[in-house]
């Protein structure tokens, strides 16, 4: 019988990233999706903003049977702007979106649009345990405009190191082997293994 691991979040996209990858990598899990908004906790940095999300599930326990489960933060940071919008990213992209991070970005050139995507799995094997931490990053660079119809939120935006393609120009699968995302649940995948 496959381990039931419970992902706790409002964000669907995130729930189809995941949900691919642990299908394609990992023959012992399925996803159980819990979508319970715990409150965006806004904090200096991503892992501390992920270890306080899982405290509070902790805490408030939304889960209805005793499962194993995990929540993630993720955010971009742009070297050029001092780290904006890092741990405020879901805020930011609200407020002025792609669009707003291109003009930010109008005047930056070659090495000066160079952008990091971080995630902070932070996985539970009861609210009783401490959780642990996996973190994931992905180097690249602002593109001069947004390109690409598919992944979500800063996607369009994001173009990797070494790869003229942005996430969005990039299938799921494609975007789970060199994600961020892909990198921290691998880990995740690995520790349970
Ligand atoms: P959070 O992890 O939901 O707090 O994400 C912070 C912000 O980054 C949100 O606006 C998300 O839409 C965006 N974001 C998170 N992960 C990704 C990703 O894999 N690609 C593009 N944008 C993302």
């Amino acid at each position: 019988m496959k381990k039931e691991l419970v992902f706790i979040t409002t964000n669907k996209h995130k729930v189809k990233e995941i949900r691919a990858q642990a299908n394609s990598e990992s023959k012992d899990i399925t996803i159980v999706h819990l979508d319970y908004d715990y409150p965006e906790f806004q904090l200096d940095e991503i892992d501390t903003v992920a270890e306080e999300s899982v405290n509070y599930i902790r805490r408030y326990k939304p889960l209805k049977e005793e499962k194993p489960f995990f929540i993630e933060d993720s955010g971009l940071t742009l070297p050029a702007l001092n780290g904006f919008p890092g741990p405020f990213s879901a805020f930011v992209f609200d407020k002025i979106g792609n669009a707003g991070i291109l003009k930010l970005m109008v005047d930056k050139n070659g090495e000066e649009r160079r952008a990091t995507f971080k995630t902070v799995v932070a996985f539970c094997e009861s609210p009783e345990k401490a959780p642990v931490l996996f973190v994931g990053t992905s180097k690249g660079k602002i593109a001069k405009a947004a390109r690409g119809e598919g992944g979500f939120g800063y996607d369009p935006i994001f173009e990797l190191e070494s790869v003229n393609k942005t996430f969005a120009e990039m299938s799921t699968k494609e975007k789970n082997v060199v994600s961020h995302r892909g990198r921290a649940f691998r880990k995740l995948l690995d520790y349970i293994a």
